[in-house]
């Protein structure tokens, strides 16, 4: 097994995790995301080793894996398979363009927490490489592939928004991403005299990833119907509310619910902008608390234990918004909250979180921070 304490690194990168403020399961329906990394990272040693074989230690998991490069398969261990995924993807895009390597991960991002460790690992690996072994890669590739890794590896048919958001990522900026065309403008997340924090309900159930693979057919299934009347439209973002409106009586409830989900978060998304760049924040942290809303009864992606933390906020006059975080069934809420009164709130959820789920809260005060870099 690779040793940690004698170990030495070619090249070092750091990979961070990704907030969102608003904009939730909207990437995969060609809309509009406020994503941002965060200052919680994965850091990957790399070394060459001349040889035809990879070997990666997880210092977290306190296990390692060794691979041959001619045999890029799935492996049953789920967290091989965002490190080989991206090393089958690199190599279909590039050829014969890197060998051997030796490569140490550790991590401070907590795991199944809708803080998306998983584009972290991707992208991380996918830089790492491209500058041990000067393949070339541009950040649209690295975003595009690691994706790509997650689809055909590890089977959630994410979108983009989290590799974006972990490539391009800008110290104390968010990015309104158009996952359609991927252009993007950088917003500064001025929120002072209000703070981000994560509150991480400590859950991770078991449906988040097949039920977000359910969600996306059910998007299709809903934009087919529209297609239907409406050949123009290509997305589901595309489609105005009073549209949707239209196929009420037509699609079953759920599959309706989702559409009008999807159709109101991406015009909250874009007015959500509007208010933050106008200074309301009030405004701002209110679309927050109304995407939840969406997420709970309309997507149907949140879950008991983070409803309970939303919850709890309301009412509260120091915290102006707040909601679940990425693709739901547990993981953070996000909230924005008076810097005076952070400690306050944990004290206080945390005791009421404990006592009603009988688990334990942590939480973590973000800032904004750069993509993923060779350190
Ligand atoms: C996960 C996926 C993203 C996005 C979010 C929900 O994090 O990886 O692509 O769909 O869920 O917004």
């Amino acid at each position: 097994m690779l040793d940690i304490k004698t170990f030495k690194s070619e090249v070092v990168i750091e990979s961070p995790g990704r907030i969102n403020l608003i904009g939730e399961h909207i990437d995969y329906n060609g809309g509009h995301v406020l994503p941002a990394a965060m200052d919680k990272k994965i850091t990957l040693s790399f070394r060459k080793n001349n040889s035809n074989t990879c070997e990666v230690l997880s210092s977290n998991f306190k296990s390692s894996f060794k691979v041959d490069l001619d045999k890029l398969e799935r492996s049953e261990i789920e967290w091989q398979n965002f490190i080989l995924g991206v090393l089958f993807h690199v190599n279909v895009l590039k050829p014969d363009s890197f060998n051997g390597f030796d490569c140490i991960i550790e991590s401070n991002l907590p795991l199944g927490s809708g803080i998306s460790s998983s584009a972290a690992l991707e992208c991380g690996i996918a830089k790492g490489i491209n500058e041990l072994f000067d393949i070339g890669l541009t950040d649209i590739e690295i975003i595009k592939l690691s994706r790509d890794a997650e689809h055909t590896f590890v089977g959630t048919k994410c979108g983009i928004m989290d590799q974006f958001a972990v490539v391009k990522g800008k110290k104390d900026n968010l990015i309104l991403l158009n996952c359609e065309t991927l252009d993007y403008e950088l917003i500064e997340a001025d929120f002072n005299p209000y703070v981000v924090v994560l509150l991480n309900s400590n859950v991770s159930h078991s449906l988040a990833s097949s039920e977000y693979n359910v969600r996306r057919d059910e998007c299709d299934t809903a934009l087919a119907a529209i297609q239907k009347k409406h050949p123009y439209y290509q997305f589901l973002t595309e489609v105005p509310a009073k549209v949707v409106k239209e196929f009420e009586k037509v699609l079953p409830e759920k599959i309706y619910n989702r559409a009008l989900y999807v159709t109101q978060e991406n015009k909250r998304t874009l007015k959500a902008v509007e208010l933050l760049k106008n200074n309301d924040l009030k405004g701002f942290g209110g679309c927050l608390y109304k995407s939840h809303h969406g997420l709970q009864h309309l997507y149907e992606v949140s879950c008991k234990e983070l409803d309970f933390l939303v919850e709890q906020t309301k009412g509260l006059d120091y915290v102006i918004g707040s909601r679940m975080m990425g693709g739901g069934f547990g993981g953070c809420t996000i909230n924005i909250v008076h810097k005076d009164k952070v400690d306050e709130l944990i004290e206080n959820v945390s005791a009421a979180y404990e006592e009603k789920h009988n688990i334990q809260l942590t939480s973590i005060i973000t800032t904004i921070s750069d993509g993923v870099k060779r350190i």
